[in-house]
């Protein structure tokens, strides 16, 4: 559209040239642009985390950061976690918790965990709760999340 600019964001190991309003956020680059469309748009507008993203190892709301922003970052959506067919042994250990009701807020909590559990590998349940206080699920089930992820500490990383 008028005014795009170009915009050069590493998403996922990979580079990803855009011509973008320098006012488009980068879960809108992703999502509508690049066919990333695992993390969701619920609010928007920064308050229920399930855009969530990791912006050079920090969970970030996507919706509420401007793509130009983080151009020389390395960006990871939820598309870019499973390795082929093998899932992130966060995502598995989601699946096995059944920590997941709708799923809609799942991309995201998914995320900041991923970015708690790399900072923290052997987090304490007070590290997990800070870690995933950006992130709402309405459906309830984040005993079972918390569950999920405290399954994960001291394992292995991907
Ligand atoms: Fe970004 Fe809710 S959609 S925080």
């Amino acid at each position: 559209g008028p005014g795009a600019v170009p915009v050069r964001l590493n998403v996922n190991g990979r580079q990803l040239d855009l011509m973008l309003e320098p006012r488009v956020t980068l879960l809108d680059a992703l999502r509508m642009r690049a066919d990333l469309t695992g993390n969701k748009r619920g609010c928007d507008r920064g308050a229920c985390g399930a855009c969530t993203m990791l912006v050079d190892g920090r969970p970030v709301y996507s919706c509420s950061t401007l793509a130009i922003a983080v151009q020389g970052k390395q960006i990871r959506n939820v598309d870019g976690l499973a390795n082929g067919d093998t899932l992130h042994p966060v995502q598995a250990a989601f699946c096995e918790k059944d920590a997941l009701m709708c799923g809609f807020c799942t991309p995201g909590f998914i995320m900041a965990s991923v970015g708690l559990l790399e900072k923290h590998p052997n987090a304490t349940a007070e590290q997990i709760r800070k870690g995933l206080d950006g992130n709402i699920c309405r459906c309830g089930t984040f005993p079972r999340i918390f569950e999920a992820v405290s399954s994960v500490t001291g394992g292995q990383r991907a």
